[in-house]
């Protein structure tokens, strides 16, 4: 074996509440996450020391997720052994779709194969919810998943009919941080909206998804918004944003009507991405 490839795959949220804040800090959410096709790739090969390239130079630092992932397995197992990491970007940054997180859990997967630490599942999760809230969702073999806490109580959910998704990332990024620092006491729900949605989702289809953060979201960065116009102008029955922003989304049950959306788009000068629901992180030898 020369090495291993991880397919890290974008996330979107379908449904996002957030229930009250904690007292460590962090807010209580219950949302649903469904992983897409867009992903991206990290491979790694053994080395004497670990070593991280992306093809995005500017990500090479040593606050890249990838690196906090290897420096926690490696601390916590206690294994010196080293990687030649690379990361091949594909999903924008700042965007909502958690590709930071995904690449974390891609890395913890990756680099435990890679060492031959068998971690227990459980470990596993600890050290991504160390990471970020995102993380141990990524670590899902369903890519459905039902998440509380601050993100680190994953369910994992039946699968749900297949959808195709048409994504404009706006160009200003948006930190999880700064929407959730001025969310509003009086905009926190009881979490019934998600269970309701989670009920007529258990009849073979996919309701329509909300997202509670994307109005505060709006305020911090108004220049998100041209995302939203662009889907809406393009033909979209809805744009709705994935997390923090700052990506926006439609769900589409045909191809064609996607497809058509997404060409529009093009047509008018945008960068969209044409996705569909798709499996969780993988790991194969290369
Ligand atoms: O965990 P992560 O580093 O992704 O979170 C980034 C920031 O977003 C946190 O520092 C916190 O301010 C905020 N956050 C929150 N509640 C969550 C997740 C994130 O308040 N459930």
């Amino acid at each position: 074996m020369s090495g291993l490839e991880a397919i890290a795959p974008a996330k979107i949220n379908l449904t996002l509440e957030v229930l009250g804040k904690r007292p460590d800090g962090y807010h209580a959410i219950r949302s649903v996450m469904q992983t897409i096709t867009l992903a991206d790739r990290l491979t790694v090969t053994p080395a004497p020391d670990l070593t991280l390239r992306c093809d995005r130079p500017d990500l090479e630092t040593p606050d890249n997720l990838v690196w906090r992932a290897a420096m926690v397995l490696s601390e916590e197992s206690g294994c010196t052994l080293g990687a030649a990491m690379r990361l091949h970007k594909q999903i924008p940054v700042a965007a909502g779709l958690g590709g930071g997180s995904a690449d974390a859990a891609a890395t913890l997967l990756a680099l435990d194969r890679l060492w031959g630490l068998r971690t227990p599942p459980e470990r596993l999760a600890d050290m991504a919810a160390q990471i970020g809230s995102d993380v141990p969702f990524f670590l899902v073999a369903t890519g459905c998943a039902l998440i509380e806490g601050r993100g680190e109580r994953v369910t994992p959910l039946p699968p749900l009919p297949p959808q195709w998704v048409v994504l404009v990332t706006p160009p200003v990024g948006i930190s999880a941080g700064a929407v959730y620092r001025v969310f509003p006491p009086a905009a926190w729900q009881d979490g019934t909206r998600t269970a309701a949605w989670l009920a007529a989702a258990g009849h073979g289809q996919v309701p329509a998804p909300f997202n509670d953060l994307e109005a505060v979201a709006v305020q911090v960065a108004p220049a998100c918004i041209v995302a939203r116009e662009a889907l809406l102008a393009a033909g979209a029955p809805y744009a709705l944003m994935s997390g923090s922003g700052s990506t926006f989304f439609c769900l589409f049950q045909q191809e064609e009507a996607a497809q058509a959306v997404y060409s529009r788009l093009r047509t008018a000068g945008h960068q969209p991405v044409l996705a569909a629901f798709g499996p969780s992180a993988t790991v194969r030898d290369v």
